[in-house]
């Protein structure tokens, strides 16, 4: 499904004394199939967005098409029409673990199922949630512990599980590796990669992470005080000035290519820790 924003605006509170407007003309279009990112500081509006993705928040103006969902023209009464779109864009919210609450792992991965799809035989939604905790590494064998009574990490999984049980074509993570120690932060990025398969699906990440962002998404947008002020590849995103004007950091190569260059190396690479180091070797080599 592809994405198009064009000069999409929100306020909350709109035309109350405290109204805040949280999204200002925001213009982006994310292709079907893209790893993409999505980085600003706090409070630049990338929740408000993303949750504009399955009509979470409606819009107010300008345009937001969803594949073929114009959500401008979407009410509230059109019930039908937000539980398939649901079920083709799914949220995952930051620390999704706090919203875990059925009594087994299974029941808990299985009940937006259930609700997308009523008429599933029992052995049907074994098997979708089955392949769905196969996806995300966690054991079949726990489907009837408590959710409660899993770690941090595994809890996560039960929670994005839930979402990708539904198998929907666009995945949007707001911060998903927030919290998880290091291994368990490369594991969640494998299973993104996983579900994403090649561009068979998007995925739409949020992240406070340059590094992470840099060595993941295929292009990335920052926003800034509810504009996206830059688009592109990691490359030309963090090789703009505007990452600077935004108030964001940069991935940690991006200082160390400075660094070289002031000290008379050059280095062309796209900011991965494999393209550094292989700009890197190939410089000595020569
Ligand atoms: N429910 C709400 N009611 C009123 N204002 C809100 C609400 N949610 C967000 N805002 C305001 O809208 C603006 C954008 O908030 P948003 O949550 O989209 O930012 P964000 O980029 O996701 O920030 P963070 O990185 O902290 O999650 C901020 O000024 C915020 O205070
Ligand atoms: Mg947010």
């Amino acid at each position: 499904m592809r994405i198009v924003a064009k000069n999409l605006s929100y306020s909350y509170s709109k035309g109350a004394k405290f109204q805040v407007d949280a999204l200002n003309n925001v213009n982006l279009t994310i292709e079907s199939g893209e790893f993409f990112g999505i980085i600003g500081r706090t409070g630049s509006g990338k929740s408000t967005f993303i949750q504009h993705l399955n009509a979470l928040i409606l819009a107010q103006s300008g345009e937001l098409f969803v594949g073929e969902y114009d959500l401008l023209k979407q009410k509230r009464k059109d019930k039908a029409k937000f539980k398939e779109l649901r079920r083709q864009v799914g949220m995952v919210f930051q620390y999704p673990e706090y919203q875990l609450f059925a009594e087994t792992v299974f029941d808990d991965i299985a009940f937006g199922l259930k609700n997308f799809y009523p008429k599933l035989t029992s052995e049907e939604v074994s098997e979708k949630v089955k392949r769905a905790m196969q996806t995300v590494g966690l054991d079949y064998s726990i489907k009837d512990k408590s959710p409660f009574d899993l770690s941090g990490g595994q809890k996560r999984r039960v929670a994005i599980a839930g979402v990708i049980v539904s198998e929907p074509s666009v995945l949007v993570l707001d911060e998903p590796v927030s919290g998880l120690d290091p291994k368990g932060k490369a594991e969640l990025w494998e299973m993104l990669h996983a579900y994403h398969d090649g561009g068979k699906r998007t995925i739409i990440v949020v992240s406070h992470d340059m590094n992470d962002v840099c060595e993941h998404c295929q292009r990335i947008a920052v926003f800034s005080k509810g504009e996206v002020v830059s688009c592109g590849t990691p490359k030309e995103v963090f090789s703009s000035s505007e990452i600077i004007n935004a108030g964001l950091d940069v991935p940690t190569t991006c200082y160390l290519q400075d660094y070289l260059k002031e000290n008379g190396i050059e280095l062309s690479s796209d900011f991965t820790i494999d393209g550094f180091c292989n700009a890197i070797l190939e410089k000595l080599n020569k």
